[in-house]
């Protein structure tokens, strides 16, 4: 078979000047596809004398192997070329500052949380979680709230159906509290222990200072000699950190909850005018935070023996700390979604509060 040297020199020398992939694959048609040259070249064998057919199928099963690497060769180096160019065109900068204009922003909410979590971070406490979804045990009856018990109706719960049991004491309940969180850690972690558990929680109500989900965040420290007077001396350390004043003032007052006892409520004192509230000092009190120390009854539903173990807890609402840090009047507008709201109320983000580097950043507010 004559010529085949001057046609793989051909192909080749397309193949090698194809500036594309698409470009390509016309060479690799023009030579191999249905009416391609090489196979005519093959269809053309048929009609050659036995001997002859032999040696020209060997010669051109070489020149299509040959073309064939060539054509996958210059299809790698013309894909890498293509990927580079991407790269190169969609290339950024990421040391360019962002543009203001589309800066997001931290919600109040995300930044006290962090704060929360950074100041009881720095004081040995782990970060609990539990379900939103809770079952009765361990929102109430573990937490010393029997069905008949009046503290249940002390929270408007939202109760859900259990789609196994008709019994309404097996229905779910959003919880209404974090509190359950502390029987979920007891059951699974021995003590010493020494949690804090953010999140969501909900009841059913709606004005300004309540929305039907809010935000809480449960403290818990369980060991054998843990006593009220490190429940006073953590959450005193807490409230000078958190509202950035080293002599705030507090007071405890006695409570009830039911899965405390003794059980107290903190207050802060602060001065009321017209429309402004100063923290830290005057003579009026603003309630913050409820505390006690673990009931024995909880920590026993816990799986925890009251005789060798005992306690505090404390339970505070997140979004109700935002609104006395930043001034922010009306709770229901956290959860509206408003970019206005946010970029006035927002904050910077990558200004992350820590304990070293300034909690809550206000030259970082997005005012
Ligand atoms: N769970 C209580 C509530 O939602 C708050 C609370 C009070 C939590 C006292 C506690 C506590 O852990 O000791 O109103």
């Amino acid at each position: 078979m004559e010529n085949l040297q001057d046609l793989q020199n051909e192909i080749l020398t397309a193949v090698a000047s194809a500036s594309d992939l698409k470009k390509l694959d016309e060479v690799r048609v023009a030579a191999m596809g249905k009416k391609g040259s090489i196979t005519e070249k093959m269809k053309s064998l048929g009609s050659l004398p036995l001997e002859e057919k032999i040696a020209a199928g060997k010669e051109l099963n070489l020149l299509k192997t040959a073309v064939e690497k060539a054509i996958e060769e210059r299809k790698t180096y013309l894909e890498t070329e293509e990927l580079n160019r991407r790269l190169a065109r969609e290339s950024i900068d990421v040391t360019l500052p962002a543009r203001p204009e589309i800066q997001g922003r931290i919600h109040p909410v995300s930044k006290i949380y962090e704060e929360v979590v950074a100041i009881f971070g720095q004081m040995g406490f782990e970060v609990a979680e539990g379900p939103d979804i809770e079952d009765q045990f361990h929102n109430f009856n573990a937490l010393n709230m029997p069905a008949d018990h009046p503290a249940r109706q002390m929270q408007d719960t939202f109760y859900i159906p259990n789609p196994d049991s008709d019994n309404f004491d097996d229905s779910f309940v959003v919880r209404t509290h974090t509190s359950p969180v502390q029987i979920r850690t007891m059951e699974n972690k021995k003590p010493p222990i020494r949690v804090i558990a953010p999140g969501r929680t909900y009841r059913s109500d709606y004005d300004a200072t309540h929305t039907p989900m809010f935000h809480q965040v449960e403290g818990l420290v369980i060991d054998k000699t843990t006593t009220m007077a490190h429940l006073k001396g953590c959450l005193y350390d807490f409230v000078r950190a958190f509202f950035e004043i080293d002599d705030i003032k507090v007071r405890y007052r006695p409570s009830y909850f039911p899965f405390t006892e003794p059980s107290a409520e903190m207050d802060i004192g602060c001065r009321k005018n017209k429309d402004e509230l100063k923290i830290g000092e005057g003579d009026d009190w603003l309630e913050i935070l409820g505390c006690g120390m673990v009931h024995p009854k909880v920590l026993a539903a816990g799986g925890l023996d009251p005789d060798e173990y005992q306690g505090f807890a404390f339970g505070m609402g997140i979004d109700r700390l935002a609104m006395l840090k930043y001034g922010i009047p009306d709770l229901r507008t956290f959860f509206e979604s408003d970019l206005r709201w946010l970029k006035h109320y927002g904050f910077v983000p990558l200004d992350e509060s820590s304990m070293t580097g300034g909690l809550s950043n206000n030259g970082g507010l997005a005012r």
